[in-house]
């Protein structure tokens, strides 16, 4: 199995890893196929612009190449535009991904749409196309795995 060296890149140099104080949603989601577990923080700005973004995993390295570039893609967009950033428009970012490793990808899209999905749901705002996360992982829940 290799990596693109766009995958080493993100990997060994992750872009937004961190976290966001006082973020306008949060979204943490685990992958039931490995336990990985990955937490996206977003600040979107009163034009429902992405302003940032920051994720943290505990996850493979493909995990962490998919959120970096993730992260990467829906920062500056705009939340409907931020939504359309699928799991296979990140791994055609990254020049693809070893197919056992696809799996780790829908990690970044799906903690994205949570944390879409608890900014809609703290402003009273209906985010069309976006519907509610399967595997949101709750605060305290979340707080005891890691
Ligand atoms: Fe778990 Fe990649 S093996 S996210």
């Amino acid at each position: 199995m290799s990596y693109s060296e766009k995958v080493m890149d993100h990997f060994s140099n992750p872009r937004n890893m961190g976290e966001i104080a006082k973020p306008s949603g949060v979204g943490t989601v685990g992958n039931a196929q490995c336990g990985d577990i990955m937490r996206v923080y977003l600040d979107i700005n009163g034009d429902g612009i992405v302003e940032d973004v920051k994720f943290k995993t505990f996850g493979c390295a493909a995990a962490v190449a998919t959120s970096s570039m993730a992260t990467e893609l829906v920062k500056g967009k705009s939340v409907q535009d931020a939504l359309k950033v699928t799991n296979q428009a990140v791994c055609e970012a990254l020049d693809g991904l070893p197919p056992v490793k696809v799996h780790c990808s829908l990690l970044a899209e799906e903690a994205i749409h949570a944390a879409l999905w608890d900014y809609a749901e703290k402003n009273g705002i209906v985010i069309e196309g976006l519907s509610k996360p399967k595997s949101d992982i709750h605060e305290d829940e979340a707080e005891e795995e890691y």
